[in-house]
């Protein structure tokens, strides 16, 4: 049986397992993500921390967790919106979807989104949320068409890796 995930927003006292998941993420997945590892093992503590306060502000700017019972974070999502820009305030984005590899097809990353899908709608208000995926992520870019996610245009060389380059799928979802 799965054992019970909690899905909550991360805080102040989850730095240093945010610090274990972003570097899992970052080391097992380096082509999916825009940064990289050695950029994150070069930061120094406070210059991660001074990153991971900028996304304690629920519901506009924040991280989302999967934690097990243990308090252990097993997957992450971000959300951004600039709420202060009243012409920018109805979109939000979502970036950095992970989920541990022994931890998948339990429907975690359907939770994640869903649960920032509908603080965006009915909380923040927010009209749409964007993201963009890797044009070879079949599992993110199925995962996201499942949650109505619809593609509005590619990023033609999105990011260049050592042996060539990335593009990316720009997609929207409409709340309203
Ligand atoms: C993509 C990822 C976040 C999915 O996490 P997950 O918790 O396993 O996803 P879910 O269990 O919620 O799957 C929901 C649906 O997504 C699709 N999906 C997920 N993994 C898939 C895979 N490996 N192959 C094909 N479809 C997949 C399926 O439609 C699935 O529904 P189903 O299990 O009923 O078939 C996870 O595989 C991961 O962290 N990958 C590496 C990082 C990454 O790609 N991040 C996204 C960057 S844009």
């Amino acid at each position: 049986m799965n054992q019970p995930i909690d899905i909550r927003p991360l805080e102040e006292a989850d730095f240093s397992r945010f610090i274990d998941i972003q570097r899992e993420a970052l080391a097992s997945a380096p082509e999916l993500f825009g940064s990289d590892y050695d950029w994150f093992e070069s930061l120094s503590l406070l210059s991660i921390e001074q990153r991971f306060e900028k996304y304690q502000n629920f519901p506009s700017n924040y991280l989302l967790g999967a934690f097990t019972s243990s308090g252990s974070i097993v997957g992450m999502i971000g959300f951004s919106c600039e709420s202060h820009l009243a012409k920018l305030r109805h979109r939000g984005k979502v970036w950095g979807l992970y989920v541990s590899t022994e931890m998948r097809r339990q429907g975690l990353a359907s939770r994640l989104l869903e649960t920032v899908i509908e603080t965006a709608r009915d909380v923040m208000g927010c009209e749409q949320i964007q993201l963009s995926v890797s044009k070879h992520n079949e599992a993110s870019y199925a995962l996201y068409l499942r949650l109505g996610f619809v593609v509005y245009g590619t990023d033609i060389h999105a990011m260049k890796i050592e042996d060539g380059y990335v593009d990316e799928y720009l997609m929207v979802k409409f709340l309203r």
